[in-house]
């Protein structure tokens, strides 16, 4: 241990410690409660049964005495000093009339599901907290995690994924961590190794930290079907949810996307959004998941043309109904503050904010709409061009007045009878007119006017069910 804490402060002072610490919550211990279909662990009265298919490793830290025992094919006890199983004859008076308790069957118990693991920065942390909060994806092993199996407990996961591998820093079973793989998979391959870990696919430890400063990538999105079955996801109060990178659900809150330099340093801006705001007692019911992911920009929502990689900072409170997700939207105002205060000290070259409680910025519904009108105004200006052109009238237009129309979006001349835009019923039950933001702008507000066909772009009402879609 002492060993450990040197090592760790080494790490600190080489700055490299983008170390992240995942533990396995369920057990498959003897005194564990959950474990039995009574709800309670056997006493001198009962008679226990192990289904005789169950492939398990009992760990057991007492001694118990029992009335009887039916025992799996392929099981295992594992015995802490001290402890023991012995049969007796007749009642136990402390424990009642008794009856038969069977152990469950652990096989469900899977590896890709998020809500079987707890996350910490440090070894300690994980016994005791802070934890740290993550989008799905993340909230099972990364590549770069330290994976533990709690000491003194037996458990039994299932490594099925996409490929052959599952790859992590190191594992520790048992009180023993295993850094290299070839000492692992001797390991997974014994009696006992095969008793815990089961399924497609081998855990493969690669040893290797996450040596980039700005943050490393979960690498997790090829399992995101396996980990987003395992998800169950609550309902909304929010006018426009988010949709975080990696998460299996979307969102009330907000969302900063930060757009980072080599200077960056993910862990030290990650403490300082620790210490600067969310130890504020304001913000205390606020859950926040700091990673780096890729972003896939796409045109038109479907063309993909390139990836770039951003911090994305989840802010969630646990607020419903319509304050849902406010306090998260506040908190992120305040981090876009002190980015702008600060953010060449830390690396940040911009950020942006996303809200769930109206129409975000970025590319959402409202830059997707601003790019197909600016194509439909191409293509109109283009036809109209062509068309004058047959017809020999262009040379009678000066060019001034063609670009005088664009600008103006034509409400002179294409008015009238296609300005309903503006009194679409659904456009005024929304009632949110003024809130649009700028990025909609009263230019693309003119727009509208343009073409019939183009009104629903901007419509508030669209722009919302195409951000849930
Ligand atoms: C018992 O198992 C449950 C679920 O597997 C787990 O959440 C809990 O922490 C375990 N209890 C103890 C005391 O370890």
């Amino acid at each position: 241990m002492a060993n450990r804490k040197v090592l760790l402060i080494l790490l600190a002072l080489f700055g490299s410690t983008c170390a992240l610490y995942k533990q396995w919550i369920p057990d498959t211990n003897f005194e564990n409660a959950t474990n039995w279909d009574k709800g309670s662990v056997p006493c001198g009265s009962d008679q226990v049964i192990f289904p005789t298919s169950a492939k398990v490793a009992v760990y057991v830290e007492t001694a118990h005495t029992l009335s009887g025992m039916i025992l799996p094919v392929n099981g295992e006890f594992i015995l802490a000093s001290g402890a023991g199983l012995s049969v007796i004859d007749g009642q136990d008076p402390s424990c009642g009339a008794g009856g038969t308790t069977y152990f469950r069957d652990p096989d469900s118990s899977k590896w890709f599901d998020p809500a079987l693991w707890k996350a910490a920065s440090s070894f300690d942390h994980l016994q005791s907290g802070p934890y740290l909060f993550f989008v799905h994806e993340e909230a099972v092993p990364c590549q770069h995690d330290d994976v533990v199996f709690r000491d003194g407990s037996s458990f039994r996961v299932d490594v099925s994924a996409h490929e052959n591998s599952v790859p992590v820093k190191s594992v520790s079973v048992l009180g023993r961590r295993f850094g290299d793989n070839s000492d692992f998979s001797q390991y997974s391959s014994s009696h006992l190794g095969k008793l815990q870990f089961h399924g497609s696919s081998a855990v493969q430890i690669s040893g290797l930290a996450c040596s980039d400063v700005t943050g490393c990538e979960c690498e997790n999105s090829a399992n995101r079907d396996r980990i987003c079955l395992n998800v169950k996801c609550p309902q909304l109060d929010c006018k426009s949810p988010l949709n975080p990178v990696g998460h299996c659900c979307e969102i009330c809150g907000a969302i900063v996307s930060i757009h980072f330099s080599d200077s960056f340093n993910i862990e030290s801006y990650h403490q300082r959004l620790q210490h600067l705001f969310l130890s504020l007692s304001k913000y205390k019911p606020i859950k926040m998941a700091m990673s780096k992911v890729s972003i896939t920009q796409r045109l038109l929502r479907f063309i993909p043309y390139a990836v770039t990689q951003e911090i994305q900072v989840v802010l969630l409170d646990e607020n419903t109904g319509p304050q849902s997700g406010k306090l998260a939207e506040a908190l992120a105002q305040d981090i876009i503050r002190d980015i702008n205060a600060q953010g060449s000290h830390l690396g940040i070259n911009s950020a942006e904010l996303h809200a769930s409680s109206g129409p975000s910025n970025g590319m959402s519904g409202g830059a997707v709409a601003g790019i197909i009108l600016g194509i439909l105004v191409l293509v109109a200006v283009l036809s109209l061009v062509v068309f004058l052109h047959h017809r020999g009238t262009l040379a009678k237009i000066n060019l001034p007045s063609l670009i005088r129309w664009r600008q103006n979006s034509g409400i002179g001349e294409l008015g009238g009878p296609l300005d309903h835009g503006f009194d679409n019923p659904m456009f005024e039950k929304q009632g949110n007119l003024p809130e649009i933001p700028g990025l909609y702008g009263p230019e693309s507000l003119k727009s509208i006017t343009l073409t019939q066909s183009g009104v629903h772009f901007v419509n508030p009402l669209y722009d919302e069910t195409d951000f849930n879609a």
